[in-house]
């Protein structure tokens, strides 16, 4: 199987040709925004919403994907401000390596830089008509709704898994979703071709969120480009948090609620140990591989291909990415 790091460099000249085309479409003659707006979103990243859009839509198509690179740049940008946006409410001072926008320039710039890629997004998409632009907006309400529900739950000890899941359809699988939707339509496809595509996309994002979910307790800051236990601190219910809250013996669950609280410090309690031993990662692992099977099985009907297989790659690569970064 490909590694993440062969099957980017597999793709390596699409991706310049969708930073290429994210350096224009944030061109501004005010001096200061442009050289914020460019600095998270040229740190790198791992471009995958632009390229589940470039690739869908060469399947959608059976053309060549110079025709979509806008929306798939539109992609790159929402999700870029959303990261600007995230880690001021997060409170998170690392971001693809970098220091944070926030942090580094001051939170009102990094709200406009934000917007500024937000609105940039939404001209870029623009350019496929009304259903895609419907789509990309539909995409970032979701966003906004996904973020709000999750605030609305921090440090919110009896969070059911349902409305985690629920948390993360919203900020993470709906994005992932209309990246292929979006390149289905503006390719279109018939409407089978469009639901397969999208099916696999919303179920990559799933599997997406809960492996980043995983990624904050037991990755590695340095190779993730972000610090680690950013959602304990910050309250943030995830997954692993609720079964280790209602799978551990009450004096570690204790110790659990402390740490959500902020009341424990850094070292006095191995938290990374403590998920490990509960079970909460080899459970939250299954939940993510459960829905990789889901979107693997929603493309069983379009047949074979060499893009078929680069989507079936990166199903595989988003779960195997624990291992790779613990
Ligand atoms: C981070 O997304 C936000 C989540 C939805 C977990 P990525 O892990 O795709 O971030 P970059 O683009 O590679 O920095
Ligand atoms: C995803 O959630 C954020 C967005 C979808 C905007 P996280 O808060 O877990 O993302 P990271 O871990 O900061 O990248
Ligand atoms: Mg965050
Ligand atoms: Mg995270």
């Amino acid at each position: 199987m490909k590694s993440f790091l062969e099957w980017e460099l597999s793709l390596s000249e699409k991706i310049e040709d969708v930073n290429k085309r994210l350096h224009e479409s944030i061109y501004t003659e005010e001096d200061a925004l442009l050289r914020m707006a460019k600095y998270t979103l040229e740190a790198g990243g791992k471009r995958f919403r632009p390229l589940l859009t470039i690739i869908a839509y060469r399947i959608a198509s059976g053309k060549d994907y110079h025709d979509i690179l806008d929306l798939a740049a539109g992609y790159e940008l929402i999700h870029t401000a959303s990261l600007i946006h995230d880690d001021i409410i997060d409170k998170s001072d690392l971001r693809r390596g970098r220091e944070t926008l926030h942090v580094k320039d001051g939170i009102d710039n990094a709200i406009v830089v934000g917007d500024y890629l937000f609105a940039k997004a939404y001209e870029l998409g623009s350019r496929y008509g009304a259903v895609v632009s419907k789509i990309m907006a539909d995409a970032s309400s979701r966003l906004a709704e996904g973020q709000i529900l999750e605030a609305e739950n921090l440090g919110n000890l009896e969070l059911t898994e349902e409305t985690y899941l629920r948390i993360i359809s919203r900020k993470t699988a709906f994005f992932f979703a209309a990246c292929a939707e979006g390149a289905a339509v503006a390719a279109n496809c018939d409407v089978l071709l469009r639901k397969s595509l999208t099916d696999f996309a919303y179920n990559l994002g799933m599997a997406f969120q809960v492996t980043d979910d995983i990624l904050d307790i037991v990755g590695n800051e340095a190779v993730l480009g972000k610090p680690v236990l950013v959602d304990i601190k910050h309250s943030a219910i995830t997954l692993p948090i609720i079964y280790a809250l209602k799978n551990s013996q009450e004096n570690k669950r204790i110790m659990l609620e402390q740490s959500l609280k902020g009341k424990v410090q850094d070292g006095d309690f191995d938290l990374k140990a403590y998920f490990l031993e509960t079970g909460s990662i080899d459970y939250s692992f299954r939940m993510a591989r459960g829905y990789i099977t889901r979107a693997v099985d929603a493309l069983k009907n379009t047949g074979t291909s060499p893009d078929i297989d680069l989507l079936m790659e990166l199903a595989l690569i988003v779960i195997e990415r624990i291992e790779e970064l613990a």
